[in-house]
């Protein structure tokens, strides 16, 4: 299998609390891969350390082929990743974010201008390249941030909870988007089990630990539960993990 992205026994420590306990995960390139699980599950603290945002305590990562702590610099040059509270900048435009990181990416000049237009065309974005980022709404201000992190080209890309607090029409047109890029894999996190029945293979992850790992049907079919939800409860019940944290 040719992967994009490799994990095994991952784990994350902070003082005493295991936020992520011997995680393994494999991703074929050109996936769309989602991480769902309650707040406090550990959903972050895994895209940092695949993203070589923060270092694990343990195990190991391969990222397009290259190791994620001594390849780190090749790994960045080659991802996107937007945290779960990446910001914009307001007082910018459209096209004076998008400008930003082009130039933070060192996107060349011969490549940029079409990079934007596509972007711009392929978010509904173009009729406001002029308006400021303060004052697109919330579901705009998202497809900014997911053109903004693609305007390099990545070939792998991490969204932390991109569609959080989104409405559902905003929501649905963000997967659309999602599901019209070629080419990328995505390695995306979600408390929305409508956005999870998009992924092509899901992981639900709790308590720092990966409980369940496949595709949507395959995970309902398991588990024999009609709905991705009714599938989740039932493994979490199962499973032995005490609730809260
Ligand atoms: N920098 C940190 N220091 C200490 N504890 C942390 C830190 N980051 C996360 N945690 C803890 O690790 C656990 C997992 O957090 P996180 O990865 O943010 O979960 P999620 O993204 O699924 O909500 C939580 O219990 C959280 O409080
Ligand atoms: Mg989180």
């Amino acid at each position: 299998m040719d992967c994009a992205l490799e994990a095994s026994g991952l784990t994350k420590k902070f003082k005493d609390l295991a936020a992520v306990s011997q995680f393994n995960l494999q991703v074929p390139r050109g996936e769309i891969f989602g991480l769902v699980g309650p707040d406090g599950a550990g959903k972050t603290t895994t895209l940092r350390m695949l993203s070589t945002a923060m270092e694990q305590t343990a195990g190991e990562i391969r990222v397009l082929g290259l190791h994620s702590l001594k390849e780190a610099e090749k790994i960045r040059d080659r991802i996107g990743y937007m945290p779960q509270r990446f910001s914009l900048y307001g007082d910018l435009t459209v096209e004076e974010n998008l400008d930003f990181f082009a130039d933070l990416y060192q996107v060349p000049g011969a490549v940029r201008a079409k990079k934007k237009a596509e972007l711009l065309a392929f978010t509904n974005l173009a009729p406001f390249t002029k308006r400021r980022g303060a004052q697109l709404s919330g579901g705009m201000q998202k497809k900014l941030a997911l053109a903004c992190n693609l305007i390099h080209t990545p070939e792998l890309l991490f969204l932390d909870e991109p569609t959080t607090g989104v409405d559902p029409i905003s929501r649905r047109e963000f997967w659309r988007i999602l599901n019209g890029l070629t080419g990328v894999t995505i390695l995306v996190t979600t408390p929305y089990m409508d956005e999870a029945e998009r992924c092509h293979r899901v992981g639900l992850i709790r308590e720092g630990k990966l409980l369940v790992c496949d595709t949507p049907a395959e995970v309902k079919r398991q588990a024999g539960a009609a709905t991705l939800e009714e599938a989740f409860i039932r493994i979490v019940e199962g499973s032995g993990v005490a609730g809260g944290r």
